[in-house]
């Protein structure tokens, strides 16, 4: 058994409790960390809080510019959407958060490590997984899946041993948000047919109404300016939020299925999650040679997946990196999207090493297009089908 453990503490009732219960039940050291990943909120009152609860000690860590740098960058070059939709935002933090919960288990000398997520979800996955894959060596604590209390059973847990939370019995929905969007679940919305309430939006709020253009550029397949300006990656994605967020767009409502074998109601905002890799798709679409896109295409959703289910830290996911990495060297140039009332769309795209040829595409006077080539070309093309047709296919009037 763990004799010291590092929890990833995001200071709400669930972890604040778990200080506490696993301290007396489990008879462990607690060493809370908490993250600012870009939520919205702030982290003020956590280290008084942790430490009330009981903890030992307390981190807190700005990981906003490694969270855009290594995470958020692989996946924009990988046009990574989840079941073709979901740009895996909490899927992204996890694995982060370990890296740095283990960094801090080597400094203590800790032999654990633990997390305040439920057994029905995909983020106790995440958490465990990633942890096996870099530190096989401590100890998996999950207070809150094991201990199987109710929110209620929290509440007055925090009460009877004076754990200082701001909860109340209605908390409506569950929230996990950071630089790369936000998840509402639960509420009203688990009926799939329910239409999610206007209050569940934060970060797509219609409140412009001239449209406007934006243009992004990017340096092999990673977005570097906004607009002509140079901005961190993890600026931009804040920028870019703000602007396409005003505009109500970057909202998404799915079933999705969960690792766990769960299907489950899930709304998200990522309005600038989604608006990049838009436009980091388009891009492509002018720098990748057909074989290389069509290739790039069908690793894309496996690539999500093995993200979604916890594999971040996998040797498969590095060989798809290294794949990905190699497809973007000519992926440098600008995509401009129009933004209105709800929309974003793209308007334009340019790049120093663009394969879109003029002279080939054109059918005005400059056409370089070897028209001759294409009478043999589609001749042995077809000849297979020909040859079916002649011996085997289908009689028309039969
Ligand atoms: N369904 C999403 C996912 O699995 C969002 C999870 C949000 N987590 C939460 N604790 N509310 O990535």
């Amino acid at each position: 058994m763990a004799k010291k453990v590092v929890l990833a503490y995001s200071g709400g009732l669930d972890t604040s409790v778990a200080v506490r219960w696993m301290i007396e039940n489990l008879g462990v050291e607690v060493i809370c960390v908490s993250a600012n990943v870009g939520q919205e909120g702030t982290l003020d009152g956590n280290r008084e809080k942790a430490l009330g609860a009981g903890a030992s000690a307390y981190e807190e860590l700005d990981l906003r510019e490694e969270f855009a740098r290594e995470y958020l960058a692989p996946v924009i070059k990988a046009n990574a959407l989840y079941e073709g939709k979901y740009p895996l935002v909490s899927a992204l933090s996890r694995p982060l958060i370990v890296k740095h919960q283990v960094d801090i288990a080597r400094r203590y000398g800790a032999d654990g490590v633990a997390h305040g997520c439920t057994g029905k979800g995909n983020d106790q996955v995440r958490f465990e997984v990633s942890s096996m894959a870099i530190a096989p060596d401590l100890e998996l604590v999950a207070p809150v899946r094991n201990r199987g209390f109710t929110r209620e059973d929290s509440i007055a847990y925090a009460a009877q041993h004076n754990i200082p939370v701001a909860a109340t019995k209605e908390k409506l929905y569950s929230i996990d948000d950071n630089l790369w969007g936000r998840a509402i679940e639960c509420g009203e919305m688990e009926d799939p047919w329910a239409t999610p309430p206007d209050g569940v939006w934060q970060m797509t709020k219609l409140t412009a109404s001239e449209p406007r253009d934006v243009v992004i550029a990017f340096e092999q397949g990673v977005p570097v300016s906004l607009d002509g300006e140079r901005l961190a990656l993890w600026e931009l994605i804040v920028r870019l939020n703000q602007v396409v967020g005003s505009y109500g767009w970057g909202r998404l409502d799915m079933v999705e299925n969960r690792r766990v074998g769960i299907k489950s109601r899930e709304t998200y905002e990522a309005p600038g999650a989604l608006a990049v890799m838009l436009a980091h798709a388009d891009l492509e679409s002018i720098t990748l040679e057909r074989d290389v896109q069509r290739e790039k295409i069908r690793l894309e959703h496996r690539y999500a997946e093995l993200v979604y289910d916890g594999l971040w830290f996998s040797p498969l996911k590095a060989a798809f990196d290294a794949f990905i990495d190699e497809t973007q060297r000519h992926v440098t140039g600008e995509v401009r999207l129009r933004l209105e009332p709800g929309r974003c769309y793209v308007t334009g795209r340019r790049a120093t090493k663009s394969l879109y040829d003029y002279g080939l595409a054109t059918y005005d006077a400059a056409d370089r297009f070897r028209h001759a080539d294409s009478e043999g070309f589609v001749q042995l093309w077809g000849l297979s089908v020909k040859t079916w047709a002649a011996i085997q296919g289908v009689d028309p009037n039969a």
